[in-house]
Order: C-alpha cells, then structure tokens, then sequence
C-alpha cells in the first residue's frame, strides 16, 4: 500500500458541495488506480454554519487544519450573508493564518474547450500565474476618518515585505525551471507608478534571476499591458509573478480565455506547510442544487493537490481524463449547457482515470 494523505474537505456554501463531491470521486479513482490512501474528514465551515452559530470559524480551526496534509474546498460566499464577511473571515483568514504566500493559477486551454480569443488555441494558451498571497493591499493596513462627512478619507496600504517578495520570486523560479518550456518569468507590476511597491519587486526579480537562475529568462510587463498581451498574444506567457491584488485581476481574465470559471483552479500553497486547493470560481447560488454546474474546476483543484502532494501520476491521470471528457464530451463548459450534469461530468472523469 502507498502513502496515506489526510485531507480536510471544505465543501462551503452554493454549487460547493456538488462539485467536491465529484472532485472527491475523480480522486478516489485515482487512489485505486495508483496505490495510495485518502484519509478525507469534512468540515462545515460556510455561510450556513455562520446563519447557525454567528461564527465564521470556530477558534480551534487553524490549529485543527495545520495537522493535515492538504484541504479541498469548494466555495465561500451565501445570498443571505452581507459579502466580505465569509469570505474574509474563511478564505482570507486561512491564506494568512496557514501562510499560503503563493496563489498558483495555471491557464491553460484543454483540447475542445471554446475561447473568447479568436484564432488562438491549445498550443497558444498555456501559462500559469503565480499570485502573491499574504500580502499588498490585501492585508488590511490602512484605516478611515470622518465616515460618513464629506471629509471623509479612506486608506487602504500594499504592504509587500522584502520576505514575502523574495519568497513569491523564488517560488516562481523554480517553477519555471520545473515547467522547462519558454524558461521565460515575467514580472508583472506597474513601476512607472508605483515606485515604491514595484521598485522592491523589481530589484528583487532581478538579484534573485541573476545570482540564482542564470537560465532563466526574466522578461517585465505592466499590469495594464500584461492584460493587452493576454487577449493579443497569450502564447508569449510562460510563468507570470504578481502582487495579490494584480493577481487576482489578471487570474479571471486568465480563466476567461481557458473557457472561464468551470474549468479554473487555484492552489494557496505554502510549500513549507498546508495547502489549500480550489475552484476558482465562487458558489453560484443560482445554481445551487440543480446538478447542473461544471464540477471540472474542482477536479482540477484536486488534481492540482495530488501533484503538489507528490502524486504526480494520479494527478497526470486526472488532467488527461479531463482532457477527454472536454475534447470528446461535454457542448459547452457552462453551467446546464454541458449536455451532462454535474454527477455525469464526475462520473465520466472517474471513469477515464
Ligand atoms: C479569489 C477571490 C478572493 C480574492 C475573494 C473572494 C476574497 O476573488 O480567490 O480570487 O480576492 O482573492
Ligand atoms: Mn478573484
């Protein structure tokens, strides 16, 4: 028998149960197939648990999580719960208190699957994002005055430590290295504005490149200019490194153009500690209880787990029975446009691993 991983399973509010359960059903193929254990334990975390008790996360949460090897979630966010609120108080709270300093966003066009971009396919769109995520503007460092008077000022500061900078750089070197393709970084930022924040990036970008990955190539693009470049000419983009908040932005133009948030996953990794993997897409409350979304994105975040994991066969398994199911399966990736519901969707993937 293999190794055994033990996963904590959030599946959230929304589509997020219906589409970890079939995540869950792709890795349980998996982990018959290539000979290791899933130790899976639930949690309920989300905004029903919230409407229940009034709190968010219980205080042992962070404690409990460190002691597992991985977690899989589905997605935060309810009709009823005033936004920010679960999602600050769940996601944010776990990418900072867990250390979860990379976002890595993969964009990547599987065969069969429609794009925006006209003219542009598989081989054209194949990049993936490295997202910094404990800091910039996300961290809450700022304040407000004179609420509510026309006075009223409000700051909201990008904190980026020389740490956390150099950290997100090295991550995205290595992976470069690791992907061996264009063996191009590109340093997205905007350092003809803020010189500050991106000046610290940029000297690091450069230090690091130059004493530590002498084969890499290191390239630079505005943020502005790295979303014209997306759309224009995506097949340029080997490995992008980005602040949180350009991160988050550049990631769902990237999920558009590899056929939009059915088929994106993310990974919050922290390569020292516990991961966290998932869809990107949020829990669609439209379709909630239908069988009717694509559960692809959340296969993917699972298949994204078992490689990081060190599973790599498993994980190389699911992508390609991912890649069955979208060339030969499915109409369209968009929710009950598929021709198949959700637990068929899974079922197939389960099926072809
Ligand atoms: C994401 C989401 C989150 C973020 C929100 C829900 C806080 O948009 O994962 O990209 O901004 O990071
Ligand atoms: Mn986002």
């Amino acid at each position: 028998m293999g190794k055994s991983y033990k996963i904590a399973v959030i599946p959230g509010d929304g589509t997020g149960p219906e589409v970890i359960r079939e995540g869950i059903k792709a890795l349980n193929a998996a982990s018959a197939k290539f000979d290791f254990k899933l130790d899976l334990r639930e949690y309920d975390f989300g905004g029903e648990r919230y409407k229940k008790t009034g709190e968010v996360l219980p205080p042992s949460a962070v404690e409990e999580l460190k002691k597992f090897d991985a977690i899989y979630l589905g997605a935060i966010g309810h009709p009823d719960v005033k936004p920010g609120i679960l999602e600050k108080g769940i996601l944010l709270t776990l990418r900072f208190a867990l250390d979860q300093y990379v976002n890595l966003r993969p964009v990547k066009l599987y065969p069969g699957v429609w794009t925006p971009l006209k003219d542009k396919g598989p081989e054209d769109i194949d990049f993936v994002v490295v997202r910094e995520n404990t800091e910039g503007l996300y961290t809450g460092t700022g304040g407000v005055m004179k609420k509510d008077t026309p006075d009223e000022v409000a700051v909201q500061t990008s904190v980026n430590t020389r740490k956390g900078v150099e950290r997100c750089l090295r991550f995205a070197f290595e992976i470069t290295k690791k992907r061996n393709k264009k063996n191009t970084l590109t340093l997205c930022g905007k350092t003809n504005v803020l010189t500050f924040a991106f000046d610290l990036w940029e000297r690091a970008f450069h230090q690091i490149g130059q004493k530590d990955y002498a084969n890499i190539k290191r390239d630079y693009a505005h943020v502005d200019a790295t979303c014209m470049w997306m759309v224009k000419n995506p097949e340029w983009f080997d490995v992008i490194v980005t602040d949180n908040m350009f991160g988050d932005i550049i990631t769902d133009l990237g999920a558009m153009i590899q056929g939009g948030m059915g088929i994106a996953a993310g990974g919050n990794l922290n390569p020292e500690g516990v991961s966290m993997f998932e869809p990107i897409g949020g829990s669609a409350p439209k379709y909630t209880g239908q069988n009717v979304i694509n559960p692809l994105a959340a296969i993917c975040a699972g298949q994204m787990m078992m490689d990081i994991l060190g599973e790599t066969k498993a994980a190389a398994a699911i992508e390609k029975a991912v890649m069955k199911v979208t060339s030969e399966k499915l109409k369209s990736l968009s929710a009950g446009k598929m021709g198949y519901s959700t637990t068929q969707v899974g079922d197939m993937v389960a099926e072809f691993v």
